[in-house]
């Protein structure tokens, strides 16, 4: 059996900066990184407006409370404050350490990092490296992996997250306590209550995982004192999205499958411009660069729905207002008419020079994919699946919850597929980034620490290798009559049009039932290929199993919110109720269904209020 004393699963931006953070304080630690890709190819390479903090290169009177301000305003209020104080203090120091490590920022006349505007943020704070910033960031981040010896393990796909009762009773970790509530708020009545006799029960201890070469079709278990998910976030859960091919949620599905709960599962970000028909990011930093949205009859509605920020609304307040144009009958088609599914994202009034030199890259995806020359024309574009805001409940130390009030053991998770939370249900632009890095760095210096005193799991391995050789057999010995493109597809539409950025309790109870009658047909799957090297289509078997599972827990968290908050938009209960619902989704899975509860939000700066922008 391997063993390692840290195993990472997944090569993106948050789990190359944890690596490297245990590597600093201990260099002596044998840290691995697991991926499906090889790391580059993580999604976090495709990362392109900027990543957030208050250098004040550009606007003197920026602070980290005015951050904070506007990721808690931005997140509809269902932030933890204390987590966004972490990630908007520790802000700075994070990009001048990227600076060091060799990430390429884009410069000012003076020579300082460039800061650009961003939807909801109030300040131009957001650094970049033109429109490729996650490419620049993670080249240098997995660099460094290199030169600290990290061992990498590209092109393995993890199967398993090896999850056992464990002997250990750890402290109680009640989510209102992490905070100093100035004026404490009504919780609601369906706040759970402080649980005494479950606080004192064991916990579960993660031990390693189950990961399968995908070169030569071997299985191999590996043991470790800690295990991070990094894994990024489900984008593929919906047929149009911003995200690769990889953004699957095997990570967030692997945690649920063993048994723990996931968070605030019902908060999708969709991002108002995705080109369109293909959902590719058109960067949120073209209107930072002064991009205008246009309707059929070559209005810039955005004053309609967000008069003072315009074009740089959050978010969510952008989708709904793309969706509420194009519903009236102002949406525009090919020959330029009214009535069509898309809106106009227009850069012609900007100059061939700010456009070829601050969004090169958003520039050539329009011209590449869809034959528009921005420099002339405006792109067709609507929203796209975007961002997890949801995913693995975390403590602010990375430390993974086994529920409101307790923290498993030897688990941590970092980045899009954790929550700890900062986004809420609603992330600011240039937000993902930055919690790739702050909280990278937190789960590395937490990670280093946790393995000091922990000795090396006992686990059985032929057990797991046998389950898992189980299930690889099964799938290539299915006889069936099911295509995987075709039940994916059908998935993917039912997720797409019961489940997009109006709902309503009605659409989506039917998504769930077609959901449910797909998953009776996984059983059916035939593959065509039955080699174990280099088999893709085992591989995207075991992922749609993972998008189903992802799928099924959205959709009962989404109908169990019955009020509007961010993202979570409800036609049916169209304003927010924070008297029941200023509270975080607890989802948990099993086979014969999805049960939710609730967990208290932190408030310790800034009490909610209504969103004006
Ligand atoms: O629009 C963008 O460039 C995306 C940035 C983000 O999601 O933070």
């Amino acid at each position: 059996m391997l063993e390692h004393d840290v195993i990472i699963v997944g090569g993106g931006l948050a789990g190359c900066r944890a690596a490297l953070e245990i590597k600093k304080l201990n260099p002596s630690a044998d840290v691995a990184l697991v991926a499906k890709t090889h790391p580059i190819r993580s999604h976090s390479v495709a990362a392109q407006g900027g990543i957030a903090a208050s250098l004040q290169n550009v606007d003197r009177d920026d602070d980290w409370k005015a951050h904070a301000f506007d990721t808690v305003k931005g997140s509809d209020y269902l932030a933890d404050q204390d987590a966004v104080e972490f990630l908007t203090k520790e802000a700075p120091e994070v990009i001048i350490e990227l600076e060091h490590l060799g990430v390429l920022f884009s410069r000012l006349e003076d020579g300082k990092i460039a800061q650009r505007a961003f939807g909801g943020h109030s300040h131009k704070r957001t650094c970049y490296a033109a429109d490729k910033t996650g490419h620049a960031m993670l080249h240098e981040l997995v660099n460094n992996l290199r030169r600290n010896h990290v061992k990498i393990y590209e092109e393995w796909y993890v199967m398993e997250l090896i999850l056992e009762d464990s002997p250990l009773i750890n402290p109680p970790q009640p989510p209102f306590v992490r905070g100093e509530i100035e004026k404490p708020l009504v919780r609601g009545e369906i706040e759970k209550p402080f649980v005494r006799e479950e606080m004192e029960k064991p916990t579960k201890e993660a031990k390693g995982v189950v990961m399968f070469n995908i070169h030569d079709g071997h299985l191999q278990v590996v043991r470790s004192k800690a295990v991070m998910f990094a894994t990024g976030g489900y984008g593929r859960v919906f047929n149009t999205t911003s995200n690769d091919y990889a953004s699957s949620g095997d990570g967030l599905a692997m945690t649920a499958k063993a048994g723990l709960p996931l968070e605030d599962m019902e908060f999708v970000q969709f991002h108002p411009t995705g080109l369109y028909p293909v959902g590719v990011l058109i960067s949120e930093a073209v209107r930072g660069e002064g991009a205008y949205l246009r309707n059929s009859e070559g209005e810039r509605f955005m004053a309609r729905y967000a008069p003072n920020q315009m074009e740089l609304a959050p978010r969510d307040i952008t989708s709904r207002a793309i969706v509420t144009e194009i519903r009236a009958g102002r949406g525009i088609n090919a020959d330029g008419s009214a009535g069509g599914v898309y809106v106009h994202l227009d850069l012609t009034h900007m100059g061939k020079e700010k456009i070829m030199s601050r969004v090169p890259f958003c520039w050539e995806e329009a011209h590449r994919l869809v034959g528009v020359d921005a420099i002339y024309e405006p792109m067709p574009v609507r929203p796209t699946a975007h961002y997890c805001m949801g995913g693995i409940p975390v403590n602010t130390d990375g430390r993974v919850r086994m529920n409101g009030n307790k923290l498993t053991e030897g688990f941590f998770a970092g980045g899009e597929c954790a929550c700890v939370s900062v986004h809420g249900a609603n992330r600011l632009g240039s937000n993902s980034l930055l919690e790739c890095v702050v909280y990278g760095r937190r789960v590395g210096r937490s990670i280093a620490n946790y393995i000091l005193d922990r000795t090396m799991p006992e686990i059985d391995e032929e057990k797991y290798l046998q389950a898992n050789e189980k299930r690889i057999q099964d799938l290539l010995n299915q006889e069936g009559d099911t295509r995987i493109n075709s039940l994916r597809q059908n998935f993917q539409d039912a997720m797409t049009e019961h489940c997009g950025v109006f709902r309503t309790e009605e659409v989506m109870t039917e998504g769930l039932k077609q959901i449910r009658q797909l998953i009776a047909k996984y059983g059916q799957i035939f593959l065509d290929d039955k080699q174990r090297q280099w088999n893709t289509e085992l591989v995207e078997a075991l992922e749609l199993q993972n998008i189903i599972i992802v799928g099924e827990m959205i959709l009962t968290s989404a109908i169990h919110r019955q009020e509007s908050r961010g993202a979570h938009s409800r036609e049916d209960y169209p304003t927010r109720d924070d008297r029941n619902f200023l509270q975080h989704t607890l989802a948990s899975y099993s086979p014969e269904g999805v049960t939710v509860e609730y967990m208290p939000v932190v408030v310790t700066m800034f009490e909610p209020k209504e969103r004006k922008y």
